[in-house]
């Protein structure tokens, strides 16, 4: 699929015990010190590498690095609160809440994550140690930082993610940015909708000084966990209820065949040619209704979703051209980052007490207008695409009491609603991150 797809990720969650250490451990990644491990640039995106590294710095961070009181105040609010005042807004309650998750993530002593992705699969495990001893030499035999824990991630084979789908095939393609893996036909994504310090209508503000915010992001990263045993049960229970093949089911529940063949290109049965590169080279070209922008040939009229219904996991996050409310189907993109954690789930075994899930990072210009907003009103609230009172069947906030979640089947037949949904998703650590550019890292090393 991806030529570098990531197969190993690990994060290491640090505390910064010495700002000006720790400053000068930062401005080591950008020192261009070949022999010592350097942040990953968009030139690593054009050639292959054994493997990247990439930082986030939470608000308490920025504090700890001793970033000058007038630089602070101009980061947006929910960044400030960061992921545990989020959590109310975007659905991390009960088993969710900040309360239940893992240490140390709703403290406010995380202040950096450095996300080590492998890309060497023949060599991952040796490349993860190897990278991670000089890394820890780095930060922590100059006493920079403390290592708070580490969260590692790794493909599974297949390539596919817990509940058993291939991810990876939907990204936007963004103006100037690196080809996509998959093509797509959408309108390309403006970089500012990727980048701060551009002009941005859904950034409402920029923090300063530019030399720190120029080119950097900001990511959501989360740990979430899956509940592949209520997954497979729900749907061996819907099929037996609803006469409806599993695979069915689980594809309209996503949007797509595990496979990854999008149900608006292969509505009633898997792509046959799945395996084939040049078959899943189409998967990110299709959108759900009719625009000018298509030729004839590309004939899309799903807008009652008798293909990919309204509801599906991707037609939530990414509605493409659909009508939802404000018509912003295609302002609120994000580009996703992850790998699982946990080994396979063993339907032989389904209560080995293990967990898994996802490892993900969420990246966009604005947190607010990006990564919550999904959450919030695309994930938890079928209102704006008037399908009342429902939530995302895979991420939603669901509860099994009053879940819905409807499959509309052609003109003419009465749509199937499956109901009694669980939450199959229960996050277990998250961070609200600032992305640096590799001039952010100078200006912060050169502070004194
Ligand atoms: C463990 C949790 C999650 C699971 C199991 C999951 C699963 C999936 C799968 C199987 C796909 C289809 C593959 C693809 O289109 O590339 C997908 C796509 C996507 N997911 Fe998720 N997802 C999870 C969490 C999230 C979260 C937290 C967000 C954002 C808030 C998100 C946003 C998206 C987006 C934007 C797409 C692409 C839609 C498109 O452009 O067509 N997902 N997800």
């Amino acid at each position: 699929m991806h030529t570098y797809r990531p197969c190993a990720l690990r994060t290491f969650v640090l505390k910064v015990q010495n700002a000006r250490a720790a400053r000068q451990f930062l401005g080591g990644l950008v020192s261009g010190d070949a022999s010592s491990p350097q942040l990953a640039t968009a030139d690593q995106w054009r050639e292959a590498h054994a493997y990247r590294v990439n930082l986030g710095i939470t608000y308490d961070g920025l504090a700890a690095l001793a970033l000058p009181e007038s630089s602070l105040r101009t980061f947006p609010d929910e960044f400030v609160g960061g992921s545990v005042a989020a959590a109310a807004r975007i659905g991390d309650a009960a088993d969710s809440a900040p309360e239940k998750w893992q240490e140390p993530f709703a403290r406010r002593d995380v202040h950096l994550l450095i996300f080590l992705f492998i890309t060497d699969k023949a060599n991952a495990a040796n490349s993860i140690e190897t990278v991670s001893a000089r890394l820890r030499a780095l930060y922590g035999g100059t006493g920079a930082c403390e290592e708070l824990t580490v969260c590692d991630a790794g493909s599974l084979p297949g390539d596919v993610a817990h509940f058993g789908y291939r991810d990876g095939f939907a990204q936007p393609t963004i103006e100037g940015g690196p080809p996509p893996a998959i093509p797509d036909i959408l309108p390309h994504a403006s970089a500012s909708e990727f980048l701060l310090g551009y002009e941005n209508l859904t950034t409402d503000s920029v923090p300063e000084p530019p030399e720190l915010c120029r080119n950097g992001s900001y990511a959501a990263f989360r740990i979430l966990e899956q509940d592949c045993h209520a997954f497979e049960t729900f749907l061996a229970q819907q099929s037996a209820q609803t006469q409806l093949d599993p695979e069915l089911i689980a594809a309209k529940l996503c949007g797509r065949w595990r496979s990854g063949a999008p149900l608006t290109l292969f509505p009633n049965a898997d792509d046959p040619q799945h395996e084939d590169p040049g078959s899943f080279a189409r998967y990110n070209s299709f959108d759900y209704v009719k625009t000018d922008r298509y030729s004839p040939h590309d004939d899309y009229d799903d807008s009652r979703g008798y293909l990919c219904p309204i509801g599906s996991h991707i037609r939530r996050m990414n509605p493409r051209h659909s009508k939802v409310a404000g018509n912003s189907g295609l302002s609120h993109r994000i580009v996703r980052r992850g790998l699982p954690y946990g080994p396979p789930y063993d339907a032989a075994n389904p209560h080995d007490g293990i967990e898994r899930g996802l490892l993900g990072l969420f990246i966009g210009a604005s947190l607010k207008n990006q990564f919550e907003f999904l959450m919030k009103h695309w994930a938890n609230d079928g209102g704006f695409a008037g399908i009342g009172q429902t939530k995302d069947p895979i991420l939603g906030d669901n509860s099994p009491a009053d879940s819905k979640f409807v499959i509309p089947l052609e003109a003419g037949k009465k749509p199937v609603a499956l109901r009694g949904l669980p939450r199959f998703i229960r996050t277990r650590g998250a961070a609200y991150c600032f992305v640096p550019s590799v001039t952010a890292l100078r200006y912060l090393s050169a502070l004194s």
